[in-house]
């Protein structure tokens, strides 16, 4: 019964699951950035502090606390869908992996965001560039673990 439904609405589904991806991994790029000109540009408690402070808030909120729930939500449809993930395969648990790594980037950043909120900056600028490549890297192994599924 639910197999029947979940095949049936398995375009769909994954239509939604890849817009909520596209909105976590905006917002994934994006607020490492804001990170990064919050530390180099602004000054405690001024305005552009407070700037900063609002936007870092809301892109949180408003798109990639829901943006992840949706993906998640989703991602766990597809994988219960009758037929759809080979258990036995290796690109399952590859891209289990880099969806691990993007939901601990995620929380990482909404801990950074709470230290910006105490007034001591967390991490330099530099530090924050860098590890902006960690949802790039995970992209990278998602993407080719879901599509070319070479293992
Ligand atoms: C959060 C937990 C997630 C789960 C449980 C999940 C699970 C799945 C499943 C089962 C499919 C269907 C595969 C198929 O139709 O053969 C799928 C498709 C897809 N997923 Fe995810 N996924 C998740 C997160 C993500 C993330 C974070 C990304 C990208 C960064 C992503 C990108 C994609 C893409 C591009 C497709 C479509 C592949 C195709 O054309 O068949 N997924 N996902």
């Amino acid at each position: 019964m639910i197999g029947e439904f979940l095949t049936a609405a398995y375009p769909w589904v994954k239509s939604l699951h890849v817009i909520s991806v596209v909105a976590w991994m905006a917002g994934l790029f994006y607020l490492p950035r804001l990170f990064v000109y919050h530390v180099e540009r602004s000054r405690q408690g001024g305005e552009i502090d407070q700037l900063f402070q609002t936007m870092e808030h809301r892109l949180l909120r408003v798109i990639m606390n829901p943006a992840m729930i949706a993906t998640w939500i989703f991602g766990a449809m597809l994988a219960f869908t009758p037929g759809v993930v080979d258990w036995g395969a290796v690109w399952p648990w590859t891209k289990a992996l880099g969806i691990l790594g993007l939901t601990w980037f995620h929380h990482w950043l909404g801990r950074r965001r709470k230290e910006f909120l105490s007034g001591v900056p967390p991490y330099s600028g530099r530090q924050f560039r860098l590890m902006n490549e960690v949802p790039t890297l995970a992209l990278v192994i998602i993407v080719v673990s879901v599509i070319a599924r070479p293992f």
